[in-house]
This record gives C-alpha cells, sequence and structure tokens, in this order.
C-alpha cells in the first residue's frame, strides 16, 4: 500500500487530509511542532520545517510514494511587512519538498491559491495567466513555478478560502463569523470580494482522487458556486439561525486589509471535476455538512 507523507499535517487542511487519508493508507505527518496531538493508527509523525535542508533527509529516510505539501505561510497580510519568512516557506521551503521526493521517487500534490489571480475577471480557469497582486500571492506562484520547472511527477491543486474544522487550528472566516453573531456583534463583511469558498474536507477527497488517479498539471478545487463574502456571512447567519441583520457591508477598500485581495475571484472547477471524476459540492451543501461536523476543537493531549 502506497504509504502517504502530509506537509503540515496540524493545519486546516493538513488534519482533515491526515483523517480521511488515515483510513486507508499509512500517513506520516510532518509540522513544525516538536510532538504531535494527532492520534490516529496507521499515522507516524516526524518534526520538520520546510525551510531547513533535513527536510530532504527526512523524505529520503521514509521513501514515501506520495507526497502532499500542505504546509505553507499563509499569513496574507502579515506577509506584506514579513517579506523573507514568507518566501522562506512558501518558495525555498517548496524547492526542498521537490528535492527529497525526486530522492523518494515520490508523487507530489503540491496546493496554491487563487490568489495567483488578480481578481479582474474570475472565476479564471486552470490554463488562465496568473497575475499576483501580494507578497504572499507571488511567494505561492513562485512555488507553483519550481515545480513547473521541475521533472517531478507532480500537480498543483489552486483551492479558495478554505474553512472546516480541526485541533487548534486558527479558526475559519465561519467560526469567527458564528462567535461574533452568537455574542450580539455587529461584523462587518466585503461584498466585493467573490469566489467559491471550499471546505476542507472536499479539497482532502480530490487530493487523494487525484493521487489515486496520477493526474499532472494544474487543478482547481473548489465549491460549485461563487458567492461573495457578504452572501456567505448571510447564508451563514441563516443556516445557523442567527440575526442576519449584525451582518453589514463594507467594501475592500474601506475595510483597508493590508494586502490586496482578488476581487471578482473564483476558480472554474468543470474541468478539474471531470479529469477527478468528482461532482464538487455547493457552497450550502459543504455549510451543512459543517454544522453536522463534530467541534472538535481542542487538543487530544
Ligand atoms: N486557508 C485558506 O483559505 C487557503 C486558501 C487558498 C489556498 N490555501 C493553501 O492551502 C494550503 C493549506 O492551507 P491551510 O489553511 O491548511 O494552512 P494552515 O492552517 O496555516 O496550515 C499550514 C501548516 O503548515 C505549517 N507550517 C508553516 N510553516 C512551516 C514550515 N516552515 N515547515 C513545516 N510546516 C510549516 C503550519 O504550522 P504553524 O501553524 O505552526 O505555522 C501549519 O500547521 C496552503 O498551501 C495554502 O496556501 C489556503
Amino acid at each position: 500500500m502506497e504509504r502517504l507523507f502530509v506537509l503540515g499535517c496540524h493545519g486546516l487542511l493538513g488534519q482533515n487530509l491526515v483523517r480521511l487519508a488515515v483510513q486507508h493508507q499509512p500517513v506520516i505527518g510532518v509540522d513544525l511542532q516538536p510532538v504531535t496531538f494527532l492520534d490516529y493508527p496507521g499515522f507516524e509523525y516526524r518534526p520538520g520545517d520546510l525551510t531547513d535542508s533535513s527536510l530532504v533527509d527526512i523524505i529520503r529516510e521514509e521513501q514515501p510514494e506520495q507526497i502532499v505539501n500542505c504546509a505553507a505561510w499563509t499569513a496574507v497580510d502579515l506577509a506584506e511587512s514579513e517579506r523573507e519568512q514568507c518566501w522562506r516557506v512558501n518558495y525555498e521551503g517548496v524547492r526542498n519538498v521537490i528535492s527529497g521526493a525526486q530522492l523518494a521517487g515520490a508523487r507530489l500534490v503540491h496546493i496554491s491559491t487563487d490568489y495567483v489571480f488578480d481578481g479582474t475577471a474570475g472565476p479564471y480557469r486552470e490554463d488562465a495567466v496568473p497575475n499576483p497582486q501580494s507578497v504572499y500571492a507571488r511567494s505561492k506562484l513562485a512555488g507553483e513555478n519550481l515545480l513547473r520547472g521541475s521533472n517531478l511527477a507532480h500537480c498543483i491543486i489552486r483551492t479558495i478560502v478554505l474553512f472546516g474544522k480541526g485541533v487548534d487550528v486558527q479558526r475559519d472566516f465561519v467560526a469567527w463569523l458564528l462567535q461574533e453573531l452568537q455574542e450580539g456583534r455587529e461584523v462587518n463583511i466585503v461584498h466585493d470580494q467573490v469566489g467559491n469558498v471550499t471546505y476542507a474536507p472536499l479539497l482532502a477527497r480530490a487530493i487523494l482522487q487525484a493521487l489515486r488517479l496520477r493526474l499532472d498539471g494544474i487543478l482547481h478545487v473548489g465549491s460549485q458556486d461563487c458567492l461573495s463574502r457578504l452572501e456567505f456571512a448571510q447564508l451563514v447567519a441563516r443556516v445557523y439561525n442567527l440575526d442576519q441583520q449584525l451582518v453589514k457591508p463594507i467594501s475592500t477598500e474601506a475595510l483597508g486589509q493590508q494586502a490586496a485581495r482578488p476581487l471578482q475571484g473564483g476558480l472554474q472547477v468543470a474541468d478539474s471535476e471531470l479529469r477527478l471524476e468528482m461532482v464538487f459540492d455547493t457552497i450550502a451543501s459543504s455549510l451543512a455538512a459543517y454544522k453536522e461536523e463534530n467541534p472538535h476543537t481542542h487538543r487530544l493531549n
């Protein structure tokens, strides 16, 4: 049975991927912490840092057949002032992952982002021309380009605004919004950022399917439909029976986030659904699944 190596296994996507994959195959997880709080039969953990060349040795020692890189610098606004740290993980780190994968002879799935596009004409096809607008976005595109220039069997999966549950992960948009609304606070939500927000378990399923089918090239994985962030917040309020009047519209310009965001963004997914032999969920059905999911937000040890 093929062994799967998950880089960034403690992150939102990494945890969702590990939880699904261990049901079918042995999984080795890597993240920055010295020990793991994940506890599944068939799961092993090795501390490791993408930016350290010792990662290459770890991958060579373990000889996995499959690697998924979910690790990244994901603090989009902070990246504007911490440019070097962001590039070290999202660019130099990817170089180490590629070297390790080459030595192990492993197939690599690398996770990227809709932020590689400028958001003037979304939703974007897989072959649309990128035009990143922030430090984070440029570093992610540079990571993609490293892979494209390598001779490694690989697939780049771009995704968009993840929501989902996990142990000790940074609160996603939905969890943040629910807390604000449940405590009766008004929230300002941008009405001019549009995209197909994605449920992390859907992406985890797509990653495993891409590995199973040995797909190469670029895939787009996101919900079937696009909503503005404001519409998404209103949907969350409706689904959880909370006061929609607390959700107030604001423009991206007025919100003044440090890093530029794609406005008319989103990923076209029809071609990737065909290649993956999957039908992706709608935002509403993903939100219903999210609501049913166990909260699971504390460490297990
Ligand atoms: N979340 C989104 O909305 C979104 C949207 C589009 C694309 N993506 C992409 O999807 C992927 C997964 O995102 P996510 O939301 O799961 O991210 P996440 O929750 O931030 O998880 C990333 C994980 O990687 C770890 N990590 C960071 N630097 C590392 C390093 N140098 N070596 C080893 N591990 C390191 C992080 O540890 P620490 O937490 O300790 O730093 C964290 O556990 C990323 O490639 C991201 O760019 C995410």
